[in-house]
């Protein structure tokens, strides 16, 4: 009989775990893509810094995160598994690859857009998590609040990191694009009724977020927001 260990190290656990890390990892995107929006008040950063403090002070959130670590590296982890083992299962290509055909060129290249979301949040972490949390923030705002605002202004005034982050963000379009459908179907969530509706907000989900993210390191370098 299969253990519990082999049920989630099959293709379809792994496929399970990718499913269910994602849409965790979904929920958290909103939630980090609104807080950040706040600097579109374009008000020296006050306002952000009180979305910021609100989130590093809760006890809950930072508890939130430690799950959001774990399910973050568990989904990095499958998601390399998985592309390895698809790869193996055809070390031989196939002589016509009419991938066209059978599935659109961002869902057979989740491991390619995934490697690169990997290389943006090594640097991302180190451009603010790092600091938020262990080397600390230099400046206090106007409130008294730590000036995480500051912090993300100097960042953004590197254009190899405006631009990293933005070709980030075209891939984290594509990832989601696959990723929101595909996590509700790993999951048999199959409906006729509801099944387009999902897919539809997925598509807008992908293109809002990505959209919202990219505009804040080019709104800062370009001086749109101060
Ligand atoms: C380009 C837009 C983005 C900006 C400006 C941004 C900004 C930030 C900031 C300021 C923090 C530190 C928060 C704190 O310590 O209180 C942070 C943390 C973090 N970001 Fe981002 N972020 C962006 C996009 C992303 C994306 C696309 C992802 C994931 C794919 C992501 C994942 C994380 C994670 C995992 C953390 C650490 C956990 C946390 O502090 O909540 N970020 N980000």
């Amino acid at each position: 009989m299969a253990s519990f260990g082999n049920a989630f190290s099959s293709s379809i656990g792994k496929k399970l775990i990718m499913g269910i890390t994602g849409l965790f990892l979904i929920l958290f995107l909103i939630v980090h893509c609104f807080i950040n929006a706040l600097i579109f008040f374009n008000d020296g950063g006050l306002t952000f810094n009180i979305g910021a403090h609100f989130m590093a002070s809760n006890w809950l959130i930072r508890a939130g995160e430690i799950v959001l670590f774990v399910g973050l590296i568990a989904h990095i982890v499958q998601g390399a598994r998985l592309t390895f083992q698809n790869q193996a299962a055809r070390p031989v290509k196939y002589a016509v690859t009419n991938g066209k055909a059978n599935s659109k060129w961002y869902s057979r290249s989740m491991g390619l857009l995934g490697t690169l979301l990997l290389i943006f949040l090594i640097v991302h972490l180190s451009n603010f998590w790092v600091v938020s949390r262990f080397t600390g923030i230099p400046t206090v705002d106007a409130n008294g609040h730590e000036d995480l605002y500051a912090v993300m202004k100097e960042t953004f005034k590197e254009l190899w990191i405006v631009v990293l982050y933005t070709l980030a963000m075209i891939s984290l379009a594509y990832h989601l694009l696959h990723g929101f459908a595909s996590a509700f179907q790993t999951l048999g969530w199959n409906h006729k009724k509801y099944s387009p509706i999902i897919k539809a907000l997925g598509v807008w989900y992908s293109i809002i977020i990505a959209l919202l993210f990219a505009a804040m390191p080019i709104a800062m370098y370009a001086g749109i927001i101060n």
